[in-house]
């Protein structure tokens, strides 16, 4: 059976991520990957996560504190669109990871759903936010209703992406992931 797209990114991240070192959870959701992220940062390491439902952020801290992880996150009641705005002045460029899970929450309203206006000025944060060898972590679902402008959106921000990343696909019948490495 094919490895899950989820436990793909989780592996590519593992392999580079550190004690100590910054991440930034771009849509907390249910904080399934923010507790991933604050679990191979800690002890010493911060998260900082957005999300722009507070069923959400209420999930996740829960999960967290059950996990004893939540000193090591700060959660957000802010879209990722303002995601440069929000993040420590010395953050910028010292960021090892960011992860995106694009789509709706699941369990939640399915029309609250990611839009390609937002995610693209995220994205564009994003890389410029992370260190040199950084990895922005991006999974994409083409599946429900309003998925499609997004998922072309993301496809032309990748193509243009050009000397500043190296981009590695996995696709699956569902979801798409694509791994970016800022190189420069
Ligand atoms: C697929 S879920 C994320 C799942 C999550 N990574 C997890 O591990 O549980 C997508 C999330 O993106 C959030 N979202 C939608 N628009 C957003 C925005 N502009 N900024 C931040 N989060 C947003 C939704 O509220 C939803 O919780």
């Amino acid at each position: 059976m094919a490895r899950p797209l989820t436990a793909i990114a989780h592996d590519a991240l593992s392999g580079m991520l550190d004690c100590g070192d910054r991440a930034v959870d771009a849509t907390v959701g249910n904080g399934h990957d923010t507790l991933f992220l604050a679990s191979r940062l800690a002890p010493d390491g911060q998260v900082i996560g957005f999300d722009i439902q507070q069923a959400a952020l209420n999930a996740a801290n829960a999960r967290l504190i059950a996990a004893g992880l939540d000193a090591n996150v700060t959660l957000l009641s802010c879209g990722h669109e303002r995601l440069g705005e929000n993040l420590p002045p010395d953050w910028h460029g010292s960021v090892s990871a960011v992860m995106f899970n694009l789509g709706y929450l699941p369990g939640g309203d399915k029309r609250l759903i990611t839009h390609a206006d937002t995610t693209l000025a995220a994205l564009q944060q994003a890389l410029s936010v992370l260190r040199i060898g950084g990895l922005i972590s991006l999974m994409v679902y083409p599946g429900h209703p309003g998925a499609g402008t997004e998922v072309q959106a993301v496809l032309g921000w990748l193509a243009q992406i050009g000397r500043r990343g190296r981009v590695t696909h996995h696709s699956s019948p569902g979801p798409a992931l694509y791994l970016i490495e800022r190189l420069a």
